[in-house]
């Protein structure tokens, strides 16, 4: 997905985020920390992952946000901490967590590969993580339509193309994680954590169907495809969940 890291896209899906979100794990995570907790927010970009968070208790968080594009850490807003500008992709040991007593991310661990994330584990020794909004390939969408299966194949692909942390976990992601976190010797709960647009969430399907049908590529199929969903939009009878997944790991 081409524009997945813009401003204005994670803008557009912060208040589905949040609608989505377990808060049952997020109050069960924060419950784990000390009063005044010291927490890393991984692949942070505007902040959407804190501000859920601290709104959802009472707890002084000291933040620090961890981010490799210094423009979505500047548009933070709502919650103050320490940016800290870094690419990690070549490696989680960048990411400094020699001050923090648990780590969080949202909408991120799709993007990595299980290698990388095996050393994030490592990394991270025990700390309690609550990683969420980690997409899991569940797509319904309603009205159905004949082309829907190429198009998410051809998604689902994309989804696991190197990002530069190697080929990324995609749809497998939360799988994987359990997987990964369960043998490190973590209790591992998880909770779904899915979109679920209606006919009135015209900004985000129109979002949702551009990311699709511009991996989908050319061919008859994606083009009808592109049609039949711009249609649908417009008229008002579009409705998809989108499967995410959230992951509480506590030592
Ligand atoms: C889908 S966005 C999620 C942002 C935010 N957590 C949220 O929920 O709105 C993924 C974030 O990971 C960051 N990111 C991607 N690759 C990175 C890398 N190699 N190093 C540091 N940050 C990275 C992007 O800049 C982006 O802010």
């Amino acid at each position: 997905m081409s524009d997945e890291f813009a401003p204005d896209w994670l803008a557009l899906r912060e208040p589905y985020d949040r609608a989505a979100r377990s808060r049952a794990l997020a109050v069960a995570f924060l419950d784990a920390l000390p009063d005044q907790p010291r927490l890393v927010d991984v692949g942070a970009g505007t902040g959407s992952n804190a501000r859920f968070l601290s709104e959802s208790t009472d707890k002084a968080i000291a933040w620090q946000f961890v981010d490799q594009d210094a423009g979505l850490l500047d548009r933070i807003s709502g919650v103050e901490g320490k940016k800290v500008c870094i690419d990690f992709a070549p490696s989680p040991a960048r990411i400094d967590l020699s001050q923090c007593d648990g780590v969080t991310a949202s909408a991120f661990f799709d993007l990595v590969s299980e290698d990388w994330f095996a050393r994030f584990v490592a990394h991270v020794s025990g700390q309690p993580l609550l990683l969420t909004l980690n997409v899991d390939g569940r797509f319904v969408w309603q009205p159905g339509d004949e082309a829907d299966r190429l198009l998410m194949g051809r998604f689902a692909g994309d989804m696991q193309r190197d990002k530069g942390f190697g080929p990324a976990m995609g749809f497998d992601a939360p799988r994987l994680m359990i997987d990964c976190l369960q043998r490190a010797g973590y209790r591992v709960t998880s909770a779904p954590s899915s979109w679920r647009l209606g006919p009135e969430d015209t900004a985000m399907l129109t979002a949702l169907c551009g990311f699709v049908g511009d991996i989908a590529g050319d061919g008859l199929a994606a083009e009808t495809w592109r049609l039949r969903r711009k249609l649908a939009i417009t008229e008002k009878h579009l409705s998809v969940s989108v499967g995410h997944v959230d992951l509480l790991a506590l030592p």
